[in-house]
């Protein structure tokens, strides 16, 4: 299991620290969320922003693009040196051009789908795709209740990958602490966006092991 703290939760204030921490535990990637006031009705932080981050970080990065036409901002996520660059399907019409540009830029491309929009709309680009996330949220805010059925859209979504023989990894973004965390494992997840539930743990490195010892096989932990 990966996981990927969300920095949309951290203290703004004190970024540096928190990225020490993150620096320090069994995160795997930096999830940093985009927001557009246009795409989601929120705006977190631009460019300027996570260049700073991304000086901090001793991790690779996943950013999360709620943007309108989130390819015009392609060479500049490859800059950041991230290693995901994750796109919404409802903001793409031309999924596949953008899939493949964000991979010539040398990333891993990401296709992420709200909870209203069927694992269905993949079917085409699946074997073109590094990971597919599903929001397990309405895109926006952190701190917002899990959407059950995410659940059994995971399950749905690795039933479509094995059918069309892709590899791609299933990531869930929203809600996920070690209860839902627990599900998901169980269903098919590979990688665990987390933000409120590690950066409002008592001691969030405890809380991201917690849920890296989440597994499959592991389920009670
Ligand atoms: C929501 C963001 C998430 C958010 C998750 O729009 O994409 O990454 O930070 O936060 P929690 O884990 O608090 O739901
Ligand atoms: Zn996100």
């Amino acid at each position: 299991m990966l996981i990927a703290p969300s920095l949309l939760s951290a203290d703004f204030g004190h970024l540096a620290d928190d990225i020490a921490m993150l620096n320090d535990s069994q995160a795997d990637w930096l999830h940093l969320d985009v927001m557009d006031g246009v795409f989601v009705p929120n705006i977190s932080f631009g460019f300027p922003v996570m260049e700073a981050m991304a000086r901090a970080a001793r991790k690779p990065l996943d950013v999360h693009l709620m943007t309108e036409r989130p390819e015009k901002f392609t060479a500049r996520v490859a800059a950041l040196g991230a290693r995901v660059m994750n796109v919404h399907q409802e903001a793409c019409p031309h999924l596949h051009r953008v899939v493949g540009a964000i991979r010539e830029a040398g990333m891993l491309a990401g296709v992420t789908l709200n909870p209203a929009t069927s694992v269905g709309t993949l079917e085409e680009i699946v074997c073109d795709v590094d990971v597919v996330m599903l929001m397990s949220v309405n895109p926006g805010f952190g701190g917002q209740a899990f959407i059950e059925g995410t659940v059994e859209k995971v399950a749905r979504l690795k039933d479509l990958l094995l059918r069309r023989g892709s590899r791609a990894l299933i990531e869930v973004d929203g809600g996920v602490n070690r209860e839902t965390g627990a599900r998901l494992a169980r269903a098919g997840a590979d990688v665990l966006v987390a933000g409120s539930s590690v950066f409002r743990a008592e001691d969030p490195r405890a809380e991201i092991a917690a849920l890296k010892a989440l597994s499959p096989n592991n389920q009670d932990v």
